[in-house]
């Protein structure tokens, strides 16, 4: 990736992120209420902060687990074959899961990832994304909650990255090109 310099716009400010996350975990608390354990599957990297915050505010008995999935590598595109880099540590069979993504661009990911825990028989699965960007879906796939919706700009911070880049702002902005 070449060096060009850029300008980061804030799109979405930490105080509306953390508010909410206060009502996506209301949600997903009445979802899943009684659960005995909710597995919460990060998928790495770019969801480390959604799922520290969303766990903090979640008043249900939980499990973190991780797993990683190839998509942009370092560029700006996606490459749409989803290879596994890592997988869960532990069994989601008869257990309840919640898969956390940081966003929904194409779908690839998503789709991909929830087709292949499907499979290993969970009682109950549901995702969510913190960022969606409808216009460039190219599957037939949406997550279960989303944070926001948000136009088709690429976006940094609050754990998302530009080739490893800005994932330490606690806000979400745009990368825009000087
Ligand atoms: P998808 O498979 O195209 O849905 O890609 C999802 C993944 O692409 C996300 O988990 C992100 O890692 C990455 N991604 C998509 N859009 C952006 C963006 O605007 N900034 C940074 N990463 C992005």
């Amino acid at each position: 990736m070449p060096e060009r310099p850029y300008v980061i716009d804030e799109l979405i400010s930490a105080k509306t992120i953390a508010a909410r996350i206060e009502d996506l975990s209301r949600e997903i608390a009445e979802e899943f209420a009684g659960t005995d354990k909710l597995i919460v599957v990060g998928l790495l990297r770019g969801s480390f902060v959604f799922i520290a915050d969303l766990v903090r505010e979640l008043d249900l008995p939980i499990e973190v687990d991780f797993m990683e999935a190839s998509s942009y590598g370092d560029g700006m595109e996606s490459t749409r074959e989803v290879r596994i880099l890592k997988d869960l540590r532990g069994a989601i069979e008869g257990r309840d899961v919640l898969v956390v993504e940081d966003i929904v661009d194409t779908g690839y990911t998503l789709k991909h990832v929830s087709g292949l825990l499907n499979a290993r028989k969970p009682a109950r699965m549901k995702t969510i994304a913190l960022l969606n960007k409808q216009a460039r879906r190219e599957v037939d796939f949406n997550a279960d909650w989303v944070g926001f919706e948000i136009p088709d700009e690429f976006v940094v911070g609050y754990g998302i990255d530009f080739a490893q880049r800005n994932r330490d702002l606690p806000y979400i902005g745009t990368v825009r090109f000087t």
